[in-house]
């Protein structure tokens, strides 16, 4: 297993291009299963979560042609409808596959994906919507099979918990349904949007979406498209507290206004932070007062426009060496803590009370020998590794590349001492 290696103390100077998101290619990916006609999707990341997803789309009969920036997918009757459990657990986001195929062949078999580092993660809101679509669920033997006779049916379907996933599903699931399905309590995130923009290129009927409430017009047919994926917010806002923790001034490039004023928003309370906007929300200079500030934050993570619970675990590291005393609750997930024994073992000043951490200055931030757990946990690790003294090495960052195009490369030209140790 690949490791890499951190030598901390340096401010970072320089560009980051920002890669497409890893959550908005993955279901757009999964809705290729809608139509027979070839989808061509580009500015898709190099993260071994779409190679995932890429494998079980195979499976399922899709051919795939990769040219340098784009994918081209094509999507035939496959010979069988089953998601494998070894595929499904390796990447929970190939449940997204459940809508498209149930509302192209009226039948799936998907095996359950279960728990993950950060909390168990059911997929009984997926369910529940399609179940008032028409679909009949078994689920036996660790697999969910669902199987309707004829089209799925539209529906008014409220979701009693606001779910990315479930949003996604069934949106992908309404579009070849018969009549009107409306979700309401839907999450509207920026990844929704963008997944709603490509449905609506390959010709589907649906509104609202990027609010609470979505209307979606069931057709007969999707046809053939091109769609470009927007920028990955997430990998912004990991690069913006790298800057925060390490100080300097990077230009963050190919991002977009709607993240732009994301970012500008969920980072205000970061006193000594400068985010400027420039080329109309196309770049994004990030920059470090050299000043020292006094913080002392109360952040609660949220659904979007909130706090995103994919930049909790960073947002920690960014302040470990910050002056004052802050609150960090995690509300959207039931585990997202793992990174913490890990920081402590570098010098953190930090305590976890049930959802809560709080974060002080610490002494001395030491780099040591940590293990990655999960895909945010290894960001956060980066950068308390950049802002530590010494060295650090970063071990099972095979988590890492799950969702960071390129990070050491992406890190070194901003000046970083960091390097990737090949197993
Ligand atoms: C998506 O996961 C993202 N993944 C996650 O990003 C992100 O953390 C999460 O949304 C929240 O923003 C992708 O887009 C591929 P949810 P998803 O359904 O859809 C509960 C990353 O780091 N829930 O919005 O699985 C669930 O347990 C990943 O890139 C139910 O109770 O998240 C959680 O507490 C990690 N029943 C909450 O809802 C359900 O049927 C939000 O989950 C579904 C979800």
């Amino acid at each position: 297993m690949d490791k890499i290696e951190i030598t901390g103390g340096k401010s970072l100077t320089g560009k980051i291009r920002i890669s497409g998101s890893k959550n908005s290619a993955l279901p757009i990916l999964a809705a290729s299963l809608l139509t027979e006609e070839k989808i061509s999707v580009s500015n898709i990341p190099n993260l071994s979560d779409i190679f995932s997803m890429l494998d079980l789309l195979k499976s399922l009969n899709v051919k795939i042609k990769k040219s340098k920036d784009k994918i081209d997918l094509t999507s035939s009757t496959p010979r069988s409808l089953l998601a494998h459990y070894d595929l499904v657990r390796k990447m929970r986001a190939s449940f997204l596959i459940l809508g498209p195929l149930l509302a192209r062949y009226g039948e799936a078999k998907v095996s359950l994906p279960g728990g993950c580092a950060i909390g168990n993660r059911p997929v009984n809101l997926h369910l529940e919507g399609l179940e008032k679509m028409g679909v009949n669920f078994k689920i036996e033997d660790g697999y969910v099979t669902g199987f309707i006779d004829g089209r799925l049916k539209g529906a008014t379907i409220n979701l009693n918990k606001i779910s990315v996933g479930a949003t996604e599903n069934l949106i992908m699931a309404a579009t070849l349904a018969e009549g009107r399905t409306i979700i309401t309590n839907a999450a509207q995130e920026p990844e929704i949007s963008d997944l709603s923009k490509f449905l609506i290129r390959m010709g589907a009927h649906i509104k609202g979406f990027g609010t609470k409430k979505i209307l979606i017009d069931g057709v007969k047919k999707l046809k053939s498209c091109s769609y470009e994926i927007m920028p990955d917010r997430i990998e912004s806002g990991t690069y913006i507290l790298c800057v925060f923790g390490c100080g300097g001034m990077v230009k963050l490039e190919n991002v977009n206004n709607e993240i732009c004023n994301h970012l500008i928003k969920i980072f205000r309370q970061l006193k000594s932070l400068q985010l400027k906007k420039i080329d109309n929300g196309k770049n994004l200079l990030i920059k470090k007062n050299k000043k020292k500030v006094e913080l002392s934050l109360i952040v609660r993570t949220k659904e979007y426009p909130g706090f995103p619970t994919d930049l909790q675990a960073q947002l920690t590291s960014s302040l470990l060496k910050t002056k004052g005393r802050s609150e960090i609750i995690e509300n959207i997930f039931e585990n997202r803590f793992m990174h913490i024994g890990e920081l402590i073992r570098m010098g953190a000043n930090i305590k976890q009370i049930g959802s809560k951490v709080i974060v002080k200055k610490c002494k001395k931030l030491r780099g040591a020998e940590v293990m990655a757990t999960d895909l945010r946990a290894s960001s956060c690790l980066v950068i308390a590794a950049l802002m530590a003294d010494g060295k650090t090495t970063i071990n099972r960052v095979y988590h890492l590349d799950r969702g960071y195009e390129n990070l050491e490369k992406k890190l070194k030209k901003c000046g970083a001492q960091i390097k990737r140790m090949k197993s």
